[in-house]
């Protein structure tokens, strides 16, 4: 099985963790064929366009892509939105990659209990953010985004079909786990969030082997710093899911811990997707080997799991991030007395050797 995976670092501090994201798929062992490709200013400085055709295509060609982050502050004002890295590249490859379907775990490591602002609440977190990617506010069509100055537009508009969809995937998850789904919505101001409900109704009455209850995005936010054990899978549409997916991975300690997958429909038995850290470019940090490098690292562990099939190797590569923090290896963002102060490099370092001695 050929497994080719196009390799967007991007910008600020993802060529740093895409650098050691990479170590470590070539410490599997596996067969990999990679090719690296520019993306968001990276790609504007070099030939004006955020998403170089190029880009796009070689994307569309692999298996998946792995990608860092995208942005940076001398980016924040180019004219017109449409060439800023985030607006011009990163929404639109969701978009033309169809990757509805943004699959954000949060889970507290053990090592790292400590490192959580909520390091005294007993009950560990471990739930799933299931958010929607391509709708919503992000993306409506007609596209009413607009600003002259006095008066700006954004439109949010959600059709049933990409409720149901993204719900079903939501479901699929809940039944791998605790078989219960909180849908998370604002379903008392907003016209798309009644539609959100009365669709998740619809299906939780057609699929009764998964419990779904309704909470409001304000209630939700408030639940996940009071009880964060009480979530399993939480779906929810494009801007709630993220607010919250950020909440959640600050829980686990740090920003910089939270790996995600964006996924397409599967094609011939074959999920596509698109795998990168919840976190962005951190421009403050770049290129200081301050970074985290574990939302890359296990960003590439969900690819392997999601587009690969190769779960073994997924746990794996888990299992040896948890050995680096085992052996007191700490990044700066969750350093702690007691622990060992390592650059970006070094702890990535840590994790292919504890992979390739089988840990
Ligand atoms: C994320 C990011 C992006 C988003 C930004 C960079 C456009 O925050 O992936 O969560 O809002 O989706
Ligand atoms: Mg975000």
């Amino acid at each position: 099985m050929t497994r080719k995976i196009a390799v967007l670092p991007g910008d600020g501090i993802g060529p740093e963790v895409i650098a050691e994201a990479v170590r470590v798929l070539e410490a599997t062992g596996r067969t990999f064929e990679l090719e690296n490709a520019l993306v968001g200013g990276a790609a504007y400085d070099d030939g004006g366009h955020p998403l170089p055709a190029a880009t796009l295509d070689l994307c569309r060609a692999a298996d998946a892509v792995l990608l860092g982050a995208v942005g940076g502050p001398q980016y924040d004002h180019i004219q017109p939105p449409e060439l800023r890295p985030e607006v011009g590249a990163l929404l639109p490859l969701r978009r033309e990659l169809n990757l509805y379907a943004n699959v954000r775990p949060a889970k507290t490591m053990r090592p790292l209990l400590s490192a959580s602002p909520l390091k005294n609440h007993r009950g560990a977190m471990d739930l799933v953010v299931v958010r929607e990617l391509t709708g919503g506010i992000y993306f409506s069509q007609p596209r009413e985004r607009r600003n002259d100055g006095k008066t700006a537009v954004d439109t949010c508009i959600y059709h049933r079909h990409e409720i149901v969809r993204i719900a079903q995937h939501a479901f699929k998850i809940a039944r791998t786990r605790r078989h219960e789904i909180t849908s998370v919505d604002k379903a008392n101001v907003l016209e798309t969030s009644r539609l959100w409900r009365e669709t998740l109704d619809e299906m939780a009455a057609e699929n009764r082997d998964v419990k779904v209850t309704h909470m409001l995005v304000d209630n939700c936010a408030m639940q996940l710093v009071r009880d964060p054990s009480q979530f399993d899978v939480i779906l929810t549409e494009n801007m709630f899911g993220d607010i919250l997916s950020d909440e959640a991975s600050m829980i686990t300690g740090s920003l910089g811990l939270l790996p995600s997958a964006s996924l397409s429909d599967a094609k011939g038995g074959k999920v596509f997707g698109l795998y990168e850290p919840v976190h962005g470019a951190a421009p403050d940090i770049a290129g200081q080997g301050r970074a985290n490098p574990i939302a890359a690292i296990l960003s590439v562990a969900l690819m392997l799991r999601y587009s690969f099939e190769d779960d073994e190797m997924a746990d794996r590569i888990e299992a040896a991030v948890e050995h680096a923090l085992d052996a007191g290896l700490r990044t700066a963002d969750v350093f702690e007395k007691g622990t060992r102060l390592v650059s970006t490099s070094e702890f990535g370092s840590a994790v292919c050797f504890k992979l390739a001695a089988g840990a």
